[in-house]
């Protein structure tokens, strides 16, 4: 039984009032999923996004959710709605759930944050690979996600005390969040849920700063497609920019290109190591 119940279905119920982004998945399910569909929506919540696929004619949908005092109030929604026989709720963990012998005609996942550095998303569309329940003609909703990196100096003084750590700059909390963008913004992955990805991810970025300054943290910041013509940037509970902050401040010239060297494991992020190479 999850003992964080409380705080579980807060955040699925913010996701769920989040209308910019709710409607862009609405958009793309509503265009993609096919009249007898067979559907996966993995870390399905609220089931919103289950159920969008249900009204847009899916024969089958299977929503997994990992939290099973979510999932039963999710069964509830449902049943309330009257797609019971369609919408099957199922209680496990996406990462290494088994799906038996089933093929999926379309992937729901919405388990995102910028540069997946936190949730499961990558694993989870690996284990979806790695159980043979994908086609080839198998469509992805998001089919992938873009995230950019640059250097910044930001504020982590708070109350009078140092509070470095890593920061999720949500829109409604952005007072207190204050930082300066030093340098130019360069793309860092992308990933494709249509193929099974590397856990961990390890690069060597060349920035530019526009100025001279004091660089203490990297701004990451992510654009997630959902379907041709619809994607997503940062909404009030999707995608929010987020700044990982150096172990030591350090000092760089306008124009004179700094190379950092970054390295994490999706969906561990917080141990991001991104380190000035000199
Ligand atoms: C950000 S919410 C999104 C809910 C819903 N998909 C939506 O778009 O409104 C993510 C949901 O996925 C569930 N979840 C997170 N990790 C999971 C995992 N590894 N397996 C199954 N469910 C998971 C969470 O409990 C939560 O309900």
């Amino acid at each position: 039984m999850c003992d964080e119940a409380f705080s579980s279905i807060d955040i699925v119920h913010q996701c769920l009032i989040d209308e910019s982004r709710t409607t862009a998945f609405a958009r793309a399910i509503k265009k993609l999923v096919k009249k007898g569909d067979i559907v996966i929506d993995a870390g399905t919540g609220s089931g919103i996004l289950a159920l969008f696929a249900a009204r847009a004619g899916a024969k089958k949908v299977i929503a997994l959710e990992n939290d099973d005092f979510v999932a039963e109030i999710t069964k509830k929604i449902v049943a309330d709605n009257g797609y019971e026989d369609i919408i099957d709720i199922k209680i496990g963990d996406a990462r290494n759930f088994n799906f038996g012998k089933i093929k999926f005609d379309l992937v729901i996942m919405e388990l995102l944050t910028t540069g997946m550095i936190d949730e499961y998303q990558l694993e989870a569309n690996n284990n979806l690979h790695k159980q043979k329940v994908i086609k080839k003609s198998t469509i992805f909703i998001p089919s992938r996600v873009e995230t950019f990196i640059s250097l910044v100096n930001a504020q982590f003084d708070l109350y009078g005390f140092k509070m470095k750590m890593v920061k999720h700059l949500w829109n409604n909390l952005s007072e207190n969040q204050k930082y300066d963008i030093i340098s130019n913004e360069k793309a860092l992955n992308l990933i494709k849920f249509n193929n099974r990805n590397k856990q961990i991810f390890k690069s060597l970025v060349s920035l530019k700063p526009k100025k001279n300054g004091k660089v203490n943290a990297i701004l990451l910041r992510s654009k997630t497609y959902l379907s041709k013509g619809i994607s997503l940037s940062d909404t009030e509970t999707f995608n929010a920019p987020v700044i990982i902050p150096f172990e030591d401040e350090f000092v760089v010239e306008k124009n004179k290109n700094e190379k950092i060297k970054i390295q994490y494991e999706f969906g561990k992020g917080y141990q991001t190591f991104s380190t000035r190479k000199k």
